[in-house]
């Protein structure tokens, strides 16, 4: 199955004339259970469900209308080349949508850095698609559009909801079962920070890192029993507020995942020497009493979880901190 075969299934009786122009927003996720590895590449299906909090303030803003020349992606008010890579690939995902030869001129805004491992494909992609749905005048409902955002960039599919919220790994082929839905509770108290320490574009993208450790990493085997346990862990430990349970099963999920990546073959690294610093001041600060754990993606930078109370003690050991959520 393709990818425009489930654009068809979705988009069967929608397809109606355009308004001038689609706006949308879509704020970015970061997993606390990671999603690590396809089962089919061509849909962006996973291997194993996954587990995020949305940053409600940080995101993309993507404004869309149909123009005759050719596409015209403009990111952060800068025309980029069609061979640019975000160009390219956002292209080709417009492809899907296309009615007749006709372009798009799409401007995206991004408070995030693009392609450094903080999540900005995911709420490109969902702005994205909210912008298409804007334009076209599909109204969607909430569980097409995540599977529309997956088609993009999987993590895409959370970027839909706000708070906590799962990805289900779904069973079926055409992937119409793997969707995300948001948890009914809320933590208010939940902190994430992030500690910049590279906005250089990532040596190897996800889909690349996804697919050689899968295929070569031999610790990969261990990742979906991993996965299934930390799952139940991190809602228990949600729906209990228990925050010490939350925090360590977020950070070994992290680590784990980078640890089937560096077993591949050729590894892939993304540490940086200051990423390496980052975690031993994580390590250091629990040690002496303050409740802080990291996260991290598929890049050097680092995410520290917390709670609101101890916002001025990790502040004072993390000066260095941006503040993504709260
Ligand atoms: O959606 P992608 O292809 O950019 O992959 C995202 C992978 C991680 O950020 C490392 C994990 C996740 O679940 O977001």
């Amino acid at each position: 199955m393709k990818k425009s075969d489930v654009v068809k299934e979705i988009l069967a009786g929608r397809r109606g004339s355009a308004n001038p122009v689609g706006q949308a927003e879509a704020p970015a996720n970061i997993a606390l259970c990671k999603y690590w590895g396809k089962r089919n590449e061509e849909l962006n299906l996973p291997i194993t469900s996954s587990l995020s909090l949305t940053l409600d303030h940080v995101g993309a803003r993507t404004e869309i209308s149909q123009c005759s020349s050719g596409d015209q992606i403009f990111l952060s008010g800068e025309r980029l080349d069609s061979d640019h890579p975000f160009a390219n690939r956002l292209s080709r995902y417009l492809d899907l949508f296309r009615q007749g030869d006709e372009g798009y001129c799409v401007k995206t805004e991004s408070s995030v850095p693009v392609a450094a491992g903080l999540a900005s494909s995911a709420s490109g992609f969902a702005a994205t698609v909210k912008a298409l749905d804007a334009l076209y005048g599909w109204k969607l409902g909430s569980r097409e559009l995540s599977i529309l955002a997956r088609l993009g960039s999987g993590s895409a599919c959370r970027s839909l909801y706000s708070g906590f919220v799962e990805w289900h790994v779904g069973e079926r082929e055409d992937g119409m079962d793997s969707y995300a839905e948001p948890l009914e509770l809320q933590w208010p108290e939940i902190r994430l920070g992030w500690i910049l320490v590279s906005t250089a574009h990532k040596p190897v993208g996800s889909r690349e890192a996804m697919r050689r450790t899968r295929e070569s990493s031999p610790l990969y085997q261990s990742w979906p029993a991993q996965v299934a346990r930390d799952l139940a862990e991190i809602k228990a430990a949600l729906s209990l507020r228990d925050f010490t349970r939350l925090g360590e099963t977020v950070e070994a999920n992290a680590l784990a995942m980078h640890a089937t990546m560096m077993a591949a073959q050729p590894a892939i690294l993304y540490w940086l020497p200051d990423t390496v610093a980052v975690l031993h001041q994580v390590a250091d600060a629990r040690r002496q009493g303050v409740s802080v754990y990291a996260t991290m993606d598929a890049g050097p930078n680092v995410k520290i979880l917390y709670q609101a109370r101890d916002q001025d003690r990790v502040v004072e050991r993390f000066p260095q901190i941006s503040f993504l959520c709260g």
